[in-house]
């Protein structure tokens, strides 16, 4: 290949490059809906409303472990990190490995660690960072777009890992995420956040009893 078709290649990633670095975080999340669209499943990060809004009942004060389903960019991740008791953690659980990758440069808080991994398997992942149960489980998951049965799996692995008086807080644009809630949680608050693109369903399923 000669160094003028070198450099017309080039172009169009390098073009590429400069609109992700412009774009920051919002680049990295839109890169990764255009790799897995059913997996993302959104276009646009959490707004500030629906973060301030779904974070609002946590018991700061009596949270060890905090974990998070598909963190994406990571637009819950320093709201959490800025909430949580010094001796707190955050795990975060994604499956997609740039999302990963990106977080783990971008948040160095010793409090934080990012796992490249299924929300299904939450009880293991606990497990092999210390802890025996998490006090809050926060899901920003595509319920309504997952593969069959993962659904399902995931919000009865949730229901085991939390502990009780602890809480799985759902945020989605669908109110599907609610029914496989339900089969586990008796107890399920709920809102909506107009200010998100789109307008987003939330819900608190506490557990009452172990
Ligand atoms: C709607 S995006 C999350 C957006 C982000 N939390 C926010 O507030 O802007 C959904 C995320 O779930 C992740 N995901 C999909 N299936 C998953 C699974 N089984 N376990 C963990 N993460 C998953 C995707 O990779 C993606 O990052």
């Amino acid at each position: 290949m000669s160094s003028t078709e070198l450099a017309r290649e080039a172009l169009p990633q390098r073009i590429k490059r400069k609109v992700k670095r412009a774009l920051g975080p919002w680049g990295v999340f839109l890169e990764g809906f255009i790799r897995h669209p059913v997996m993302v499943g959104s276009i646009v990060p959490s707004s500030r409303f629906t973060i301030r809004k779904m974070l609002a009942p946590v018991d700061w004060e009596n949270c060890k472990l905090f974990v998070e389903y598909g963190p994406g960019v990571g637009t819950f991740c320093q709201p959490v990190l800025d909430r949580l008791p010094r001796d707190g953690a955050l795990i975060v659980i994604d499956t997609n490995p740039d999302f990963i990758d990106y977080l783990r440069h971008q948040f160095t808080d010793s409090r934080f660690t990012a796992v490249l991994g299924s929300a299904a398997d939450v009880e293991d992942i606990v497990r092999s960072h210390g802890h025996e149960k998490a006090d809050y489980v926060l899901s920003g998951l595509p319920f309504s777009t997952l593969p069959d049965g993962v659904g399902p799996a995931i919000a009865a692995a949730t229901y085991r890992v939390i502990r009780k008086g602890g809480a799985f807080l759902v945020y989605q644009f669908t109110p599907r995420a609610r029914h496989f809630m339900a089969r586990h949680f008796l107890r399920i608050d709920h809102k909506m956040e107009m200010i998100n693109v789109p307008p987003c369903f939330m819900y608190w399923g506490w557990k009452d009893e172990d």
